[in-house]
């Protein structure tokens, strides 16, 4: 039997095996290996992950490509445009990873802001000799200007949790949608770029990489902020220039970065493992079971439509 599904990894969750055993066949090989290359060309559905770049070459080898399905909400490893071309669907998985990576922007926000690595290291390292009033002071967050970029729902669920925090959301938006939130407030004005990077004592990316933002948080931009500002990023690493944030770590302009993403992952610069006042998480926004599984469930569930109805 041909191969129809080629998946470069298993899921979590069993809506993979349901859906392979619907459209008989699923193969999974890993991205790029020789038993990938050579299911292509029957393939009628790719799964791929975050992390598998696909091809105008892969796309030509594979002619009969009903389906391109990724396993994450971003598909900036995904030729859209191309597929679209020729008419094959790209299904990825908004919508049910919302709440998880807008937790975790939260995470890395408090850990930075509260010295929690630092603080941890100390009772692990047995090197604690007792509370002391100036002990690992870290800095507050209420009252805060929190800079927004991207107000689609993960920024929209970063704001709420912002607010709930005392801090003012404000957003900017790459299609110039308003910060229009559902809190009891209407009150998350959408800002200019430079407005918006002038007034943030937090800033927190949640917009998609694309042409117009990679490189968008270069170094003036991050000289436009307040001194001591904090930066997350939780979405793209292509979007915040790392060498300009780490010169400006060390010069004490920034006061910190917490980065759960990063250009070229997962090589990491390595003058972020030396630098001051960082949170490092390897990807980890979607990582809970009930979102990877909600997460497959939503793939898979795309890619049958997309069987069912393309010919
Ligand atoms: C996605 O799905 O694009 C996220 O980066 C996963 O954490």
């Amino acid at each position: 039997m041909s191969t129809r599904i080629l998946s470069t990894s298993a899921l979590v969750g069993p809506a993979l095996s349901e859906l392979g055993g619907r459209f008989p066949e699923l193969r999974i090989a890993a991205f790029h290996s020789p038993e990938w290359h050579a299911a292509l060309p029957e393939a009628e559905a790719l799964v791929v992950l975050l992390s598998d770049s696909i091809t105008a070459t892969d796309l030509a080898a594979a002619p009969r490509l009903k389906a391109v399905g990724t396993y994450s909400v971003g598909v900036n490893h995904v030729p859209v445009q191309a597929c679209e071309a020729r008419g094959i669907a790209v299904v990825n998985t908004p919508g049910v990873l919302t709440d998880a990576t807008a937790d975790l922007a939260l995470t890395l926000l408090l850990a930075l802001t509260r010295r929690i690595s630092e603080g941890e290291s100390l009772v692990r390292t047995g090197d604690w000799t007792g509370w002391a009033p100036d002990q690992l002071l870290g800095s507050g967050l209420a009252g805060k200007d929190c800079g927004i970029l991207g107000s689609g729902p993960i920024g929209l669920a970063f704001a709420r949790r912002a607010w709930a925090l005392g801090m003012q959301p404000l957003f900017w938006d790459r299609e110039g949608r308003g910060g229009k939130v559902d809190f009891e407030l209407d009150q998350a004005p959408r800002l200019p770029l430079s407005d918006l990077l002038t007034r943030s004592a937090v800033l927190s990316i949640h917009c998609p990489l694309t042409d117009q933002t990679r490189g968008m948080l270069n170094r003036p931009a991050l000289e436009r902020l307040p001194a001591g500002a904090v930066v997350i990023n939780t979405a793209r690493g292509g979007i915040l220039e790392e060498d300009a944030a780490l010169d400006l770590l060390a010069s004490g302009h920034l006061g910190g970065v917490g980065l759960d993403v990063y250009d070229g992952e997962p090589r990491i610069n390595p003058r972020w493992l030396q630098a001051p006042r960082t949170v490092l998480l390897p990807h980890l926004g979607s990582a809970t079971m009930e979102t990877r599984d909600a997460m497959a469930r939503c793939l898979c569930d795309g890619l049958a439509a997309a069987l069912s109805t393309r010919r």
